[in-house]
């Protein structure tokens, strides 16, 4: 059942956004990690970093395409290497996370980046864990893990990583695929998102980012995942706007990360209303919030301000944010109470 929002002054829906009770389902928990940190990081485990200074790091924040931010974020990821690096990194996301009252929370992290170093899985899903269970109690935030695999690289370092994950697989709710889109299409990884299904991981995968409509329609119909990650390429092709309004396939979108990527030239022509208006099953996330220059109630503030989208668009978002997670329907019905007592609550 709709629930009809009372119009909002364009001067107090920066408070509503601000308000609402929200999941954000599309975190890099890498991507929180913020230049402060990261030099904090380096100095506590003698990495070098090839910047002066925080202020150097940060400026040197300036990306033209996806592959040019992937290659200044995996080498931030580098100064992670202890179990308490992991759990800091995630706790300082959490703390952040509160604030933009953010109620729950499903992370992305991207163990070959670690492995790759010599850091064992253990050593990430340990930090990581233990930072989620404590936000629960610290900060008042559901937060549980995503394992997504590194699509430039190949579907058997993607196997050898599931078998190094299954030791952990309580700790672990889904699979999703980032990395470098264009090239490495979704059916790259059919037999090991196969093998993830019949162990009974959610299934996600980032597709149309960059990459065309094709790379959405095979993450849907290959991998047979759950949410489609970003997805902005979607209103390129008509059919599949339909197919994913018909079958609710939720789109994790991330305006900031599209405008600091370049994927639209400016937050106005960006096409979330579009994706709303047709039915779609759009989200409002962060990606990767210390590179991209804000987190979660950031996103919602300035695409809303930029857009035009209304309270009613808001109450959408937010409802979408808990439909599209993977917690039981208990959860979600007392999420959507939350947010609807806030809607009713500020007019
Ligand atoms: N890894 C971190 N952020 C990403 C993004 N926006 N797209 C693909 N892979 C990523
Ligand atoms: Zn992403």
């Amino acid at each position: 059942m709709t629930f009809f929002v009372k119009p909002v002054a364009p001067d107090r829906l920066p408070d509503l956004l601000r308000q609402m009770p929200k999941a954000e389902l599309h975190m890099h928990i890498e991507g929180s990690l913020e230049p402060e940190l990261i030099f904090a990081l380096a100095q506590r485990n003698g990495v070098t970093i090839p910047y002066a200074n925080v202020e150097a790091l940060r400026s040197a924040y300036a990306f033209t395409n996806l592959q040019s931010f992937l290659d200044i974020y995996y080498a931030g990821a580098s100064v992670l290497r202890t179990s308490q690096d992991f759990y800091d990194m995630a706790h300082a996301y959490f703390v952040k996370a509160a604030l933009d009252n953010v109620v729950h929370t499903e992370l992305f992290f991207d163990p070959q980046t670690h492995t790759a170093r010599g850091v064992s899985m253990e050593t990430v899903v340990d930090g990581l864990h233990r930072a989620c269970v404590d936000a629960q109690k610290d900060v008042g935030v559901n937060a549980s893990l995503i394992m997504c695999f590194l699509r430039h690289l190949s579907e058997e370092e993607a196997f050898e990583t599931l078998e190094q994950a299954l030791p952990f697989r309580d700790k672990i709710i889904g699979i999703g695929l980032d990395s470098g889109e264009i090239g490495n299409p979704p059916e790259k990884f059919a037999r090991v998102f196969a093998r993830c299904r019949e162990l009974g991981f959610h299934l996600v995968a980032h597709a149309g980012e960059e990459g065309p409509p094709a790379y959405v329609w095979t993450a849907l119909d290959v991998l047979k995942v759950e949410r489609i990650d970003h997805g902005v390429q979607s209103s390129k092709d008509a059919a599949l706007m339909q197919r994913l309004a018909k079958d609710r396939i939720a789109l994790t979108v991330c305006p900031l990360s599209n405008l600091k990527l370049c994927v639209f030239p400016d937050l106005a022509s960006h096409n979330l209303r579009q994706l709303l208006d047709a039915g779609l099953a759009a989200t409002v996330n962060s990606d990767d919030p210390a590179y991209f220059g804000g987190y979660v109630n950031d996103n919602f503030m300035q695409t809303f301000a930029a857009t035009g989208l209304s309270a009613q668009h808001a109450y959408t978002l937010g409802k979408n944010s808990f439909d599209a997670s993977f917690i039981d329907a208990a959860a979600k019905r007392r999420y959507n109470d939350q947010l609807t007592a806030c809607f009713e609550a500020f007019s």
